[in-house]
């Protein structure tokens, strides 16, 4: 690969996902989308980015989706899920108790396992939330990542990382090599592409975000970006939740981290005085909710 190859690949992939590539991932870009490129017929990336250039829409989504890491698993880090079932969820059964509703975007939900953590620590609440509407609305930018999540069918190997026996037990069922999520936890979750470099104001105002292990892959800029329009989505009294590598420290002052909850934030008050957008008016009900329903 060329140096103005390269050049224009980075350039590229920020444009596209977001994704800020140093000057020395040369050997990311060759093992990524070298296999990618012989798939397609062509000779080497130098080809590859000559199509690219030439606008080709469908090489355009495989080289986004080669290049995004998608690693996940359930109950990734433990402590944020610890913060969802003893900080959050019991100020948010406070706060909502006359709506009865609450909504959590899993802003960067990957295969699934975070949004299935949350649906699985949402049910085992039991009695707490039945009446509630609950909403769990998963994103990603890879098309290919949400239909693995959508069929919520997951390998041996997979349901052994940060999974709890007998929450595999309860909501999940084998076939053969697989294990596949009950009906029912599936159906609480809705998924939608989406890139976070996007508008999402569609998306309306939220009780929690969960937007981890993305923007660890963004520049300053973007970051700082995304932040100030997820302050735009959290409720006033409401919940972002980072990675365990990610901070808003020092990049803006419109969420400010909860002490002793790591990777907890809260909107500043000056944010929500200011031209927060009114709540999206609660979409109909759905099987989604069904489950939690009374
Ligand atoms: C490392 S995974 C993190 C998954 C999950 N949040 C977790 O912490 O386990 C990062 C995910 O972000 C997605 N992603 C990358 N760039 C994105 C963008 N610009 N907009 C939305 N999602 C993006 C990738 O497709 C990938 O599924």
């Amino acid at each position: 690969m060329t140096p103005p190859e390269y050049e224009y690949l980075r350039k590229f992939l920020r444009d596209h996902s977001g994704l800020d590539l140093s000057a020395d991932k040369q050997y990311l870009i060759e093992s990524r989308l070298l296999p990618l490129a012989r798939k397609a017929g062509l000779s080497g990336i130098g080809d590859l980015v000559q199509k690219l250039q030439a606008g080709s829409s469908a090489l355009i989504t495989s080289v986004v989706e080669a290049m995004t890491t998608n690693e996940t698993f359930f109950f990734r880090d433990k402590v944020p899920f610890d913060h969802f079932r003893e900080t959050i969820m019991p100020e948010v059964l406070k706060a909502r108790a006359a709506r009865r509703s609450v909504r959590i975007w899993c802003a960067a939900g990957s295969t699934g396992q975070e949004p299935y953590s949350l649906a699985m620590s949402l049910k085992e609440m039991g009695a707490a939330l039945t009446g509630w509407r609950v909403e769990i609305i998963a994103t990603d930018l890879s098309q290919e990542v949400l239909e693995k999540s959508k069929a919520g069918i997951y390998s041996q190997f997979e349901v052994q990382r940060g999974l709890p026996i007998q929450l595999l037990v309860k909501y999940f069922k084998q076939t053969g090599e697989t294990w596949q999520i009950n009906p029912e936890l599936r159906a609480m979750i809705q998924h939608r592409q989406l890139n976070l470099l996007h508008d999402f104001s569609q998306l309306g105002t939220f009780d929690v975000i969960f937007c981890r292990n993305v923007l660890i892959y963004f520049d300053q800029e973007t970051k700082i970006n995304i932040f100030n329009r997820l302050a735009r989505q959290v409720e006033g009294d409401g919940f972002l939740v980072l990675g365990a590598a990610e901070t808003v420290v020092g990049l803006t002052d419109t969420f400010r981290p909860i002490p002793e909850r790591r990777g907890l934030y809260k909107p500043n008050d000056a944010r929500s005085a200011g031209a927060k957008p009114a709540i999206a008016a609660a979409p109909p009900r759905t099987a989604a909710m069904a489950g939690l329903r009374a």
